[in-house]
This record gives C-alpha cells, structure tokens and sequence, in this order.
C-alpha cells in the first residue's frame, strides 16, 4: 500500500481544450482557425492538486475521468505532474466532461460539459490527512464525502466556485459549518452573505480578491489581510486553485495565519503568470520555509 497522502482534492475534473491565437474573432456563420490548441486537466480539484505536488506534498486526485479519448490526457498530465490518481473512469455512454475555452481578444469564452455525478459512488477516499473539496455543489451532491474524511481523521477544506443554482439549495450553511478552511472568491462570498447564509466553517473563512490579495477571517479571532504577490499577469484561470494549494500546505505545516496567506498569495501569483491551469508546472517547494519542507517524509 502507498503511503498516506498529504492532500487528496476531490471534486469534478475537465479536460479543457484551450483554443488560443485565432486569426479572427469567433462569430455565428463563419470559421476561424486557432494558432494553437492545448489539451490539459482542469477543474479545481486538478489544478489544487498539482499546485500542492509542485509545493512538495504528497497529493491525490478523487474524482471521475473523463470519457475516452481524454481520460488519457488528464491521466497522463496528473502523473507527469506527481498526482496520485485515485480516480474512476467514466460511466459507459457518458459524454466527456470537457470545457472548450477559446481565448479571444484577451478575455476568454468558455463552453462546458458537465454531465453526470461529480464522484463515483459508493464514495472512498485513500487515507490523507486533508481532504481539498474542489467545488461546494459537489460537497452538497455528495454530503457523506465529510462524515468518511472525519472518520477517517481528515480535515477538510472547501473551494465555493461560481454556481447560482447550487447557492440556492438548502444545506449551504450548513455545509460551510462542517468544514474547516471555506475558500469562495470575493463575489462567491458577497452572494452567499447576500442569500442571508452565514461563512462560519470551523476554522476559518479565506476569501480571495483577486489582484487585491486575499483576507482570512478566522473563527472568533480578527481578520488578517494580505496584499497580492506581485505578477506580470497573462491567464488567471487556476489562480484561486492554486492559491487554495499554497494555503493549504501552510496550514498543514501549523503556519500562522498571515504566512499561510503568504503561500496562498505567492502561488496565486505563480498561477496569473502563466497560461493556462497547471500544464508543465515546475517545482515550487523553494516557495515554501526550508523547515516546512524538511519536515515532509
Ligand atoms: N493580477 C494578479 N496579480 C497577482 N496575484 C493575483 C492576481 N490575480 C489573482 N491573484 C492571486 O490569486 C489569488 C486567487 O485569485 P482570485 O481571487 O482571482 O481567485 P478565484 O476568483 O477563485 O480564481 P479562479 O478563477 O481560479 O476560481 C488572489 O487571492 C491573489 O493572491
Ligand atoms: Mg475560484
């Protein structure tokens, strides 16, 4: 049997197909040719992943393939990227879960598949200390995904991630209430307070601003403010995965507060630098304190 992992991010995972370089704005009636085509993993729970590996964590993957042919590309992109895939194939017939985002006048237009359940039931998780949920509609598809992970004696933290209809189901509070770390971006959290639902999960709140940094509001403790890492910014697609990444290991590795936001930020900032979510994403554990690092098997 493996060794237990650091990390294991659960939740829906693409493959996106990154049509970039177009000769001509994309209109009804009328083909453009793309200069370039990239095929990688994506969805929140993929791009935590690969940040937390690049960090030096041992990180898996819970979710569902998507359908062949692209399960191999996102197989064969989590291991060159040191994620231990724990992850189930799709159900026959299925259609492949895959966002088509073609990049056009700076801005990007996204089409996306998602069919079927998030995770593959009946649920299992490997044994980790942490488990990442990529996406709060997931957590509410699958509500027993935090009675195994406190069995198991796993914290947990949870990623919002825009979804109108899942914000207006019941047990939202509720679910950010069983959690440790809540991770919504700013207009995730103002739509939520705005639905009169209340971000106290039991450890802290972490809302990410964008270009504006990050802001914790720790459980019965003052807010602690960050300003973003410097980046010459291209793509900020997987800015809020990874910086949920870098978080995460901090406060793994017993950080405070203010250098948990440090990590989070720092690699957000790694994340708006570079095109796309994780593809070829090199090693970031020099981001992290020597002591941290060591302290890892
Ligand atoms: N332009 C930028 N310059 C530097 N850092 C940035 C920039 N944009 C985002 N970041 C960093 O990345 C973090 C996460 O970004 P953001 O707030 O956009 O998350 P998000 O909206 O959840 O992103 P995602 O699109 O991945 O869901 C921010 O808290 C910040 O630290
Ligand atoms: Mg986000």
């Amino acid at each position: 049997m493996s060794p237990p992992l650091d990390l294991v991010a659960a939740g829906r995972i693409y493959c996106d197909l990154v049509f970039a370089g177009l000769d001509a704005p994309p209109a009804p009636g009328r083909e453009v040719y793309a200069g370039s085509l990239t095929i990688a993993g994506g969805g929140g729970a993929f791009i935590t992943a690969a940040y937390a590996a690049a960090l030096g964590l041992a990180a898996g993957l819970a979710g569902i393939l998507p359908a062949p042919p692209f399960d191999a590309a996102v197989r064969g992109e989590a291991a060159a990227l040191g994620i231990r895939s724990h992850c189930a194939p799709a159900p026959a017939g299925s259609d492949p879960q895959i966002t088509a985002a073609i990049v056009t006048g700076g801005d990007r237009a996204f089409v996306t598949r998602r069919p079927g359940a998030a995770l593959a039931e009946p649920l299992a998780l490997p044994p980790a200390r942490h488990l990442h949920v990529g996406e709060l509609a997931t957590l509410l598809d699958h509500p027993r995904l935090l009675a195994l992970a406190r069995a198991a004696g796993m914290t947990v933290s949870l990623d919002c991630s825009w979804d109108g209809a899942a914000f207006a189901r019941p047990g939202v509070a509720e679910a950010i209430a069983a959690v440790d770390l809540f991770l919504p971006n700013e207009g995730e959290a103002a739509r939520l307070l705005a639905l009169g639902i209340a971000l106290e999960p039991r450890v802290a709140t972490v809302v990410k601003r964008g270009p504006a940094g990050a802001r914790a509001l720790p459980r019965g403790a003052p807010a602690v403010e960050v300003a973003a890492a410097p980046a010459a910014a291209v793509d900020p697609t997987g800015a809020g995965d990874a910086f949920n990444a870098g978080l995460i290991a901090a406060w793994l590795d017993g950080a405070p507060v203010a250098a948990a936001l440090a990590l989070g930020v720092a690699c957000g900032a790694v994340a708006v630098a570079r095109p796309g979510g994780a593809t070829a994403l090199p090693c970031l554990a020099h981001l992290r304190p020597p002591a941290a690092r060591t302290a890892l098997p």
